[in-house]
């Protein structure tokens, strides 16, 4: 059975975007067909500006908001990534075989390390070496596939690089993995600014839907959606980001195919109003669990500390290769 594996950073409240973009699939698809990880990864909300007590806050909400998303601990692993060591030991090893350059060359990195310097701040090493760490998540467990929004193709890419030249120069320890996208919503735009990503660490702001918003806001934030200057509603993200986010999201949620669903609606007001309808309904269910899950947090800290105790076990014999390879002397 193939191994998937894929995670989530608590550095905000999750979006329509993480929904979409990633956790349906791995609840509708990767854990049904796939020896499944899913992961918190909470070292990784350590790379910018952070608030430890929000950190613990968000870490929490966004595994409860996992399980509720219908990931189930029968039938995959759902686990935090700061419980199980062997992510900071394999990445250890795979800055051996990174280069700078190639970590400085990734856009997330370009783009936070740019904001982070106009805000007059520092840029945390850690926000470079980031990826490679992203890299031990994966490498660490024999991943085969990841599944992850498109803005995560190029960490991705990074990562096979990483596990060919370790494999070349060490002997074969690593499984080369492949990135996966849904075939609509991989990238899902900020309702106020369609060119660029609904991101949840962008915080407050009426482009973002959060899972947890209630109907109403939810309703008058894609309401308020910006469009185009055009009238008619066609599919053209080039040129029509806004009409065309709003496809996606649609497509998204109720299913069908953007571009022809655009050939349904005449005017945008219409669109909007079915679209906000679709996230409310598909958002419902998510959230009702979400109030059930809150109210058991010894079953989702369970939950937890079990996925830990199996992730652990299944990374511990690839890292430790891993130790070996690179020529570390292994302990009597
Ligand atoms: P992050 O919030 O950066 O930890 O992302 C968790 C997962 O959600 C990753 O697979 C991302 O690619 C995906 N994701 C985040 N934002 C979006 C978005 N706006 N559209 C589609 N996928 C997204
Ligand atoms: N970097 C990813 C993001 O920002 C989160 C992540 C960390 C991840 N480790 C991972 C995703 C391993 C997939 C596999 O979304």
């Amino acid at each position: 059975m193939k191994r998937v594996f894929s995670g989530i950073k608590p550095t905000g409240h999750l979006t329509l975007g993480n929904y979409l973009g990633a956790m349906r699939r791995w609840s509708a698809v990767d854990q049904h067909e796939a020896d499944a990880l899913f992961c918190v990864v909470d070292l990784h909300a350590l790379t910018v500006d952070h608030d430890p007590g929000r950190v613990r806050r968000l870490s929490r909400q966004a595994a409860t908001l996992l399980l509720a998303a219908g990931l189930d601990p029968e039938l995959c692993t759902v686990f935090v990534q700061s419980h199980v060591d062997e992510h900071a030991r394999l990445s250890y090893l795979l800055e051996c075989v990174a280069t700078d350059g190639e970590t400085r060359r990734m856009i997330q990195y370009r783009e936070k390390a740019a904001a982070e310097r106009v805000r007059g701040g520092s840029v945390r090493l850690s926000l470079l070496t980031y990826p490679v760490l992203m890299a031990a998540d994966i490498l660490a467990y024999g991943t085969d596939e990841v599944p992850v929004g498109e803005d995560q193709a190029q960490h991705v890419e990074l990562t096979r690089d990483l596990a060919v030249r370790f494999n070349q120069r060490y002997g074969r320890t690593f499984v080369v993995p492949r990135t996966t996208h849904p075939g609509v919503a991989a990238r899902v735009m900020n309702l106020q600014d369609p060119t660029s990503k609904m991101g949840k660490s962008d915080d407050v702001g009426p482009g973002i839907v959060y899972l947890l918003d209630e109907p109403e806001v939810v309703r008058k934030k894609i309401m308020r959606a910006v469009t185009d200057s055009g009238r008619d509603v066609v599919y053209d993200p080039e040129g029509r980001p806004g009409v065309s986010n709003l496809l996606e999201i649609l497509a998204g949620c109720a299913g069908g195919d953007p571009a022809e669903l655009a050939g349904a609606y005449a005017t945008y007001g219409s669109l909007k109003k079915d679209t906000a309808e679709a996230v409310v309904e598909l958002l419902g269910p998510v959230q009702r669990r979400h109030k059930e899950l809150c109210a058991d947090s010894a079953y989702v800290e369970g939950v937890l500390r079990e996925g830990a105790g199996k992730a652990r076990e299944m990374a511990r014999p690839t890292v430790d290769a891993a130790y070996r390879a690179i020529g570390l002397l292994p302990p009597g």
